[in-house]
């Protein structure tokens, strides 16, 4: 893969990449497609699909991911990928690997206190990746907010010549976040896991109605959203979040005109999932 970037690089041709774990979604295909533009006809679109050992800290999530590969490259195929970089699992760290790539401001709050060692193992496996594919556009979805912004602090920080774009979120008819994970949710789950994004749609209507006001603790807003979506009997709260979108530090008041955003994790059933939005 290497080899062949370079070479890519040498005759002047840009690369776009689309860094997924595979089991590809519309959420997934939007990105690619944007990365098809972004290309241009003499540019080349890489996608990769590997499901990263390094930031799963949960075994039964690991050994339970979907890993329909044969699928997956046709539907890059179809999205205009030109590579589909499937490295094969144990291929990608040596086993005495002893290096790693850790950010250690914007991982601090959410997935990064709930989820220990997750955001480092993204990072290092996303900058190896980086390293391989040469691009000089990587794309990343809002539906994993946090990663997006982890991500561009760390090229950012260590001056990595890759331009970063952040793609919008793509959802299913009721607004449930398209994700690899929702396959697992059982009918009746899948009908309780829009409340999530019902929640957050709660917020925006109080904040509008006048019911929260500029000044007012989000304390009380939280509650609230949080006994909203457990009132579904499979759905329990692991965090309601409201945080500055630039910096991510936490938001305790709400603030005319600020950059606020809300993050939600939430079980539904064995299934994990997250969403955000803008407050
Ligand atoms: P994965 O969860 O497969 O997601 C790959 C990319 O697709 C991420 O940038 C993610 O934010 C984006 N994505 C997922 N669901 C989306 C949706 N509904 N709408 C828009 N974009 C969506 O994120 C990872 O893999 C891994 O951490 C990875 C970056 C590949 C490193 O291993």
């Amino acid at each position: 893969m290497q080899r062949q970037a370079l070479r890519w690089r040498r005759a002047g041709r840009r690369v776009v990449f689309v860094p997924t774990m595979g089991a590809l979604h519309e959420g997934h295909l939007s990105l690619m497609r944007r990365a098809r533009t972004l290309a241009g006809p003499r540019g080349m679109v890489v996608a990769s699909v590997f499901v990263n050992p390094l930031q799963f800290n949960n075994a039964r999530d690991l050994s339970v991911y979907p890993r329909p590969l044969a699928h997956d490259r046709r539907l890059c195929r179809d999205a205009g990928v030109d590579v589909f970089f499937a490295p094969a699992a144990g291929s990608m760290r040596a086993a005495d690997a002893g290096t790693w790539v850790e950010e250690m401001t914007v991982s601090r709050s959410m997935e990064g206190v709930v989820r220990p060692g997750h955001f480092r193992g993204v990072t290092t496996v996303v900058l190896q990746l980086f390293n391989l594919v040469q691009p000089s556009i990587a794309i990343f979805g809002a539906k994993d907010f946090q990663q997006a912004a982890i991500i561009q602090r760390m090229v950012r920080d260590l001056s990595i010549p890759v331009r970063i774009v952040v793609a919008p979120t793509i959802r299913e008819a009721d607004g449930l976040a398209m994700s690899s994970r929702n396959v697992h949710l059982t009918p009746v789950q899948r009908g309780q896991a829009t409340a999530l994004w019902q929640a957050m749609g709660e917020a925006r209507v109080a904040l509008r109605g006048g019911v929260c006001v500029a000044g007012r603790k989000l304390d009380a807003l939280r509650r609230r959203l949080v006994r909203r979506m457990e009132s579904h009997p499979d759905v329990r709260v692991e965090y309601v979040e409201f945080f500055d979108e630039h910096t991510l530090e936490p938001v305790r008041q709400i603030q005319r005109g600020a950059r606020t955003r809300m993050a939600v994790a939430a079980w539904v059933g064995q299934t994990r999932l997250i969403d955000n939005a803008r407050l």
